[in-house]
């Protein structure tokens, strides 16, 4: 396993644990921690052992409270545009091919918003808040967030998150749509771990394949989707797992999926 300074990464079973371990910046991202986030995917991405990952931030105050704006300061249009076009962590979460569920335990604002956003699965503390103030600072969201969170909240609500800069609380989020549980701040972990444990008893093929084909219907049209998630199903029954599954439910027993 590699060493990194500004993230831990624990194994607990085959769910993973990638945490960003800024507490003191209420983990905001620099480039460090984008760099090293981006090397344990890619890590985690090559662990068959892994089939589920979970990030989340350190200590009990922040997820992920955005870019480091530190950071900007003093940066030309040039430098930011380069930094953002070579491969961010956000296109490291974009194109990880298993699970990840955001574990929002905190602020999750800007970045850290994109981020969450860029996982499948958000799940929060009932103490946790969102938000993309990128308006305040005089720029915009640019880690995807004008595009996703207009997809999963819908145009006008996120105009007005995003115009106004406003910070709302886990269970307005909810309602939105923008999280898909908010549970107690104390349960936050045990839930989480408990829905990543139940994914990842999935065959790790199927999961790749369902992820692949939900995310082709926010970038494609219907008729394109529809004929990928043909494809998509097709190839399931390529897998040793397809068969476990289908055996397993005659037989009356639990499938043992084993990623083949
Ligand atoms: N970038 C850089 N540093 C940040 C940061 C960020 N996005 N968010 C917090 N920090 C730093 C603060 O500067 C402070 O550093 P210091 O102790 O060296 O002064 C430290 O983290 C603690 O922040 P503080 O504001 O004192 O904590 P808080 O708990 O009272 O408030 C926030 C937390 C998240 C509400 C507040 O820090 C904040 O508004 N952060 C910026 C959020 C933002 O605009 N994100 C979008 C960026 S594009």
């Amino acid at each position: 396993m590699a060493s990194y300074e500004t993230i831990l990464l624990e194994r607990r079973g085959a769910v993973a644990l990638l945490t960003i371990n800024r507490p003191e910046k209420r983990n905001a991202l620099n480039i460090q921690t984008r760099r090293e986030g981006a090397a344990a995917l890619d890590e985690l991405r090559e662990d068959e052992s892994v089939r589920v990952v979970v990030v989340t931030g350190a200590g009990d105050k922040a997820f992920i409270a955005g870019a480091d704006i530190a950071e900007f300061e003093g940066r030309t249009a040039n430098t930011q545009r380069e930094v953002m076009l070579g491969r961010s962590l956000f296109t490291a979460v974009d194109s990880f091919p298993k699970p990840l569920i955001a574990m929002v335990n905190g602020y999750c604002l800007g970045g850290g918003c994109e981020l969450a956003m860029a996982c499948d699965i958000r799940i929060a503390s009932d103490k946790a808040s969102f938000g993309q103030p990128e308006i305040n600072l005089g720029i915009i969201p640019g880690g995807g967030g004008t595009q996703r969170l207009t997809r999963l909240v819908g145009e006008g609500k996120a105009m007005e998150l995003i115009l106004t800069g406003d910070i709302i609380d886990a269970q307005t989020a909810h309602t939105i749509g923008l999280v898909q549980m908010v549970v107690p701040a104390s349960d936050l972990e045990a839930k989480t771990m408990e829905l990543a444990n139940r994914i990842a008893e999935k065959s790790p093929i199927a999961l790749r394949l369902a992820k692949e084909a939900v995310r082709i219907a926010s970038r494609s049209n219907l008729d394109e989707g529809l004929r990928r998630e043909v494809d998509l199903f097709a190839l399931c029954f390529s897998s040793e797992d397809k068969d476990e599954g289908v055996r397993a439910f005659l037989e009356k027993r639990k499938p043992q999926f084993k990623g083949r």
